[in-house]
């Protein structure tokens, strides 16, 4: 079976491809760089001791993309390709909407076009009405509250009606809840561009000593200690997620949901004390003020995967602090 992965060079797209390739399964990768780089795919060829068959394009340009199915005979696609910071999609709605439904667009329409019936879909527990009781089921009430998680939103719909419009289309998408960690190589992981706003990432820095401190958003919501909680889940269990819908796919037609994520909240104080514990050392740390959009909690319910895709997180808490701050300390940023 030949995997085409949109976004390959990515966070979550270059682990997934290190993974496939290691398991002997056919890969192609597809990435612009818009918001990655050439060493990633370096790094996937390191780690597998392979060579992964990659092309530099834009999924929105739809001659490249029929280049790329013509040359190559693809049973599923695994689609990460898609632009992701939050606060710039509220500032840039239209670049977010025309980049990540548009591409959507097209590789549909190269999907069919090459007889191509199967995709796994990168999707958003932040497209969840996040005032909703907890856990976040499938089947809670969706509800966005910036342009990224509306584009989510938004391809969900497209992919659903195109299912329900061609029943030998199967689609898989996967809401992710707070993904982290890294590689255990150490050699990839999360590289985002500019400040981080996501906390791992920041925290890593942190202790990398490329900022003075982390504030903690809050500390007076009401939850055991005062701070959010989240569903973080490491990115390898992320992608084994990923490889099980697949083969699920592969299996059933039609559109399905499933939560990807651990099924438990884990506070912003906990995640600092477990980060500084298993690395033995300090992280300097103050309280700051509530970020304005914050939800006080957001857990995954998990109950579907494992019953239907037989998905259950298995790294815990210790492994993704460990991971990020093996990889923090030998990457440049
Ligand atoms: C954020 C996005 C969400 C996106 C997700 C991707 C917002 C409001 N939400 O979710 O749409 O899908 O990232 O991973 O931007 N925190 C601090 N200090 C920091 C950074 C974060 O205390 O410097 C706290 C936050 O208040 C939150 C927790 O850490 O409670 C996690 O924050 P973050 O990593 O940004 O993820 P989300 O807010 O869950």
């Amino acid at each position: 079976m030949t995997v085409l992965i949109t976004g390959g060079a990515g966070y979550i797209g270059s682990h997934t491809c290190a993974e496939l390739l290691g398991m002997n399964r056919e890969v192609i990768a597809v990435d612009n760089f818009c918001n990655s780089s050439a060493a990633a795919i370096e790094k996937i060829n390191k780690i597998t001791g392979k060579k992964l068959t990659f092309y530099e394009a834009d999924l929105r340009d739809e001659a490249a993309m029929d280049k790329i199915f013509s040359a190559h005979k693809i049973d599923a696609v695994i689609h990460f390709a898609a632009l992701k910071a939050v606060g710039v999609s509220v500032a840039e709605p239209i670049t977010y909407y025309d980049n990540n439904i548009n591409s959507t667009l097209t590789l549909c329409k190269t999907m069919k076009k090459h007889n191509v019936n199967s995709v796994i879909f990168s999707s958003s527990a932040s497209t969840y009405d996040g005032n909703s009781p907890m856990p976040l089921t499938e089947d809670s009430p969706q509800k966005a509250i910036n342009p990224y998680a509306w584009s989510k939103i938004m391809c969900e719909r497209i992919l659903r009606d195109a299912c329900f419009a061609d029943k030998s289309l199967s689609v898989v998408a996967l809401r992710y809840f707070n993904v982290v960690g890294a590689h255990p190589s150490g050699l990839i992981g999360d590289t985002p561009s500019g400040i981080p706003n996501n906390i791992m990432p920041f925290i890593a820095q942190t202790a990398k000593g490329l900022h003075k401190e982390l504030k903690v958003f809050g500390n007076d919501y009401p939850t055991p200690d005062g701070t959010c909680t989240r569903d973080y889940i490491h990115v390898m269990d992320l992608v084994r997620g990923h490889i099980m819908s697949i083969d699920y796919a592969a299996e059933n037609s039609g559109f399905e949901v499933f939560n990807l994520g651990r099924g438990e909240g884990i506070s912003v104080l906990e995640v600092i004390q477990t980060f500084e514990r298993v690395n033995g050392l300090k992280l300097p740390y103050s309280i700051g003020d509530r970020r304005p959009g914050d939800n006080p909690e957001s857990y995954a319910g998990t109950a579907k995967a494992a019953e239907m895709l037989g998905f259950r997180a298995e790294k815990t808490l210790e492994d993704m602090c460990r991971d990020m701050w093996n990889y923090q300390k030998g990457s440049c940023n």
